[in-house]
Order: structure tokens, then C-alpha cells, then sequence
């Protein structure tokens, strides 16, 4: 068992690698709350793209050195998100512009092998850049089933495996909810998905950035992943199992077509980003070296055979999933304090079914108006449907479909949550906001 003091000392000590962590906006300090829709980055990732300018600023595909260096540097990239992630090698990532336009080239790959009368699972839980792409094959008389969500507003197994009755190709999923917070079991489902013949395409985007991301052992067959909500630069990656890559011909030009999961690198790629990239994995590996000087160890069996970067990088995802649970036992136990507060998601008895995500409202107060009054406090948190726009309507149809969002990662701390129901119960002792 962790020690939780450590835990917290080691996670406290992770704000010092941000530069951006520590501004003040009208006299508050800037509570950055809005770390779902993308997080801050590290000193390690600001270094790594100066250095990438200075000395490897090159195009790809010939043979002076500065090139060779480049290229190196991408597969590092490339072999340190297949670490990351759990995957087999490098081979099963590629790099692109963020999450949204691989379940795009997912959606109209895997389309291609599906004809009128086949039939696709999403879900009523996802962000809709995992719904929209798929909603698009219904226009060539492909079937797109919606997998529900229950009262609680987590996905209702009973309706899954009626749904996979029907024989679906792709059950396209989210592995965490953007909006709730809530975890879906990755195992679970795509074990069910195999075994009714479909394939598994993983929305990974908001769980890598609070957990260790196990691609091989939740047995998911395609997946994306944006770097900039994992503390590193605005683009993304995707996974593909290599028992799948023949069927994605890609779309690369032919000079560049190769055997592997790169042929969805077309063209010329963030070569800053990537080494962006590699910064934020080197921060991980820092707050594994912090860690270790704590004295806490890695004790998770399924980490045991793996290489030791994936080690370091696994184990500290897995120990920021242990400390978020204490910031969200916490934060829920302040927001319980708060009068008329509707909650959506996970609560305390199920906190390690969720993320320190909370949506959620206050009765007879508008959402916005809450927003903006806590950005006067310094407070940066999202309010809306943050795009999973059905899940929204469903849980808080009452408020729109809105609701405020306070989304919390592991440079985030107890201090920071007192400060935010500081600002709050102001906010709410005023009778007008
Ligand atoms: C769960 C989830 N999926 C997908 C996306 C879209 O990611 P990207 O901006 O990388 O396309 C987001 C962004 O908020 C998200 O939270």
C-alpha cells in the first residue's frame, strides 16, 4: 500500500516542473481547473522544443546528419508512446494532429469493409469526436446502435449485450467519460465486443492522463490519444494493433507506404511536437526518480515483465491515479457542504470508478453566471457540454445540458480545492452573481 503522504508530497512537489502554475489573476492565484480539455506543460517539454529547433530542425527523407537525428528522435517519440500506452513497440503508433481526426481515419478505414445492413455500437457516454465519425456511415445504410447510459449516467451492460447480439462490427467506446469522470472497464468491454466478433476502437483521450493506460491487457484493437491532455503539445497519436494494420490501407502516398502503423503519418509531421512529446514522458520519468527518492515503490504485478521506461512511465501514472483519488475524496467532500448541488457521475462510495472530473450545477443558478463569477477569483473551469453533447442532454437536461466542470490532474492539490470552495461559498453568500 502507497504511503499517502508521500504520495501527496511527491504530486505537491510535480507544480515547481510548471512554469505556468504559478500566475495570479486580480489578486487570486490562478486555479487552473480546466486540465480535461487539455493540461499545462513541464519546463521538460519547453526545453525539449528549443532544443529541437537548435539542433535537429530538419525534414525527413534524406541522408545528412541533422535529418538522421531528426528521425531518430520521431521513433524515440513514437517508442516512448507505445511505453506509455502499453503497446507492443513503436511500430503500433503514429503520430497526427490530435484524437479527433484518427477516429476519422478509424471510421472511414474500417467503413470501407463495412456494407449496407452491418451495424456499429457507440455510446450515449463519448465525446462526439468518437460519435460523429461513425454517425457519417449511416449515409452508405450502415447501422449505428447507440449504447446507452444508465440513471447514474454509466453505460448499461444489459443493453450491451443486447446490442451485441445483433453481430456489431465496431464497438466504438470511451475508455474514460470527459464529462463525468466516470472509468469504463476497457477489459470488460472489449472482451464482450470480441467475442460477439467486433472490433474496438478506444477513446483513450481522458483516461491516459489520470492512469496507467494498459492497451495490451484492456485488449483494445485501435485507439487515440491527444499528447497535450498527457502535459505535453497540441497533437496526437494512435494505436494500432498489429493483427489489424491490414486493414487500414492508410492513405499515404505510395513512396511512403510502409508496413506498419506510420502510414497514417502522411506528409510532414509536428516534428516540434513530438520532441514536445518526449518532454512530457521525460517529466513522467522525473516524477518517477522523485518518487523513488520518496520511498514508494511500484507494486502493480503487470508492470513486472515490461522495460523499465514503461516501468517508470506506468508507475507514475499509476501513483497520480492514487493521489487524484485522494484529491477527489476531498473534493467531494467539500462540494457535499454546498447547498442544492447537483452532482453528475460517480460518488464517494465508487471513487475509484472515477476521475477528479466533477460536472455539475447548482440549482436556480445558471451555469455560465457561476463560471464567470469563479474566473473573477482566478478560477479557470469549463462550463457547457464539453462535446460529449448526448451524455449532457441526457443528465443534465434540466440545466440546458450544461453543466460547470472542475477537472483536476495530479499538479493540482488540497490547498487549490479549499481555495476554489472559498471562492464558491463567496460567490454563492451573494444573493445576486
Ligand atoms: C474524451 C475525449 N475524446 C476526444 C477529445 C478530442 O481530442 P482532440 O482534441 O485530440 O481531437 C477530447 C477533447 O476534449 C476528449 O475529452
Amino acid at each position: 500500500m502507497e504511503n499517502s503522504l508521500s504520495l501527496r508530497d511527491v504530486f505537491e512537489h510535480s507544480r515547481t516542473y510548471f512554469p505556468s502554475l504559478c500566475q495570479s489573476y486580480k489578486g487570486h492565484p490562478v486555479l487552473f481547473f480546466d486540465n480535461s480539455a487539455g493540461a499545462q506543460v513541464s519546463s521538460f517539454v519547453i526545453n525539449r522544443v528549443i532544443d529541437y529547433y537548435i539542433n535537429r530542425n530538419a525534414q525527413k527523407g534524406t541522408i545528412f546528419t541533422r535529418t538522421e537525428e531528426m528521425q531518430k528522435t520521431i521513433i524515440e517519440g513514437r517508442q516512448l508512446a507505445a511505453d506509455f500506452i502499453g503497446a507492443s513497440d513503436h511500430t503500433e503508433i503514429a503520430f497526427g494532429l490530435n484524437a479527433t481526426s484518427f477516429f476519422q481515419l478509424f471510421a472511414h478505414n474500417l467503413g470501407r469493409d463495412l456494407t449496407a445492413g452491418d451495424s456499429v455500437i457507440i455510446t450515449e457516454a463519448d465525446h462526439h469526436a468518437n460519435v460523429d465519425p461513425w454517425i457519417e456511415l449511416t449515409e452508405r445504410g450502415i447501422n449505428v446502435d447507440i449504447w446507452k447510459v444508465d440513471a447514474t449516467g454509466d453505460l448499461d451492460f444489459v443493453q450491451y449485450k443486447e446490442l451485441l447480439s445483433k453481430k456489431p462490427k465496431v464497438v466504438a467506446v470511451g475508455w474514460a467519460s470527459n464529462a463525468t469522470g466516470t472509468v469504463h472497464d476497457m477489459e470488460r468491454i472489449t472482451k464482450m465486443a470480441h467475442d460477439a466478433g467486433a472490433l474496438v476502437v478506444a477513446d483513450g483521450v481522458q483516461a491516459a492522463s489520470h492512469m496507467a493506460i494498459d492497451v495490451k491487457k484492456a485488449g483494445v484493437d485501435f485507439a487515440a490519444f491527444s499528447t497535450y491532455k498527457i502535459f505535453g503539445p497540441h497533437m496526437g497519436f494512435c494505436y494500432v494493433n498489429r493483427d489489424n494494420l491490414e486493414r487500414l490501407n492508410g492513405w499515404k502516398i505510395q513512396q511512403e507506404l510502409t508496413t506498419d502503423a506510420y502510414f497514417f503519418e502522411v506528409g510532414s509531421q509536428n516534428h516540434e511536437g513530438i520532441e514536445g512529446f518526449i518532454g512530457s514522458m521525460e517529466y513522467l520519468e522525473q516524477i518517477s526518480k522523485d518518487a523513488v527518492e520518496k520511498g514508494l515503490s511500484i507494486n502493480m504485478t503487470s508492470l513486472k515483465e515490461c522495460s523499465p521506461k514503461r516501468q517508470k512511465l506506468a508507475g507514475t501514472m499509476h501513483w497520480a491515479y492514487l493521489y487524484e483519488q485522494q484529491l477527489s475524496v476531498y473534493f467531494l467532500e467539500r462540494l457535499n457542504q454546498v447547498e442544492d448541488v447537483v452532482l453528475y457521475g460517480k460518488t464517494m462510495d465508487q471513487i475509484n470508478e472515477r476521475l477528479p472530473v466533477f460536472s455539475f450545477n447548482i440549482e436556480g443558478i445558471a451555469t455560465d453566471d457561476i463560471g464567470r463569477a469563479l474566473n473573477n477569483y482566478g478560477v479557470e473551469a469549463r462550463t457547457g457540454n464539453y462535446l460529449a453533447i448526448n451524455l449532457m442532454n441526457n443528465i443534465a437536461s434540466e440545466f440546458n445540458g450544461s453543466a460547470l466542470r472542475i477537472s483536476l490532474v495530479h499538479y493540482n492539490t488540497m490547498s487549490e480545492i479549499d481555495q476554489f470552495f472559498d471562492a464558491l461559498s463567496e460567490i454563492l453568500a451573494r444573493k445576486v452573481i
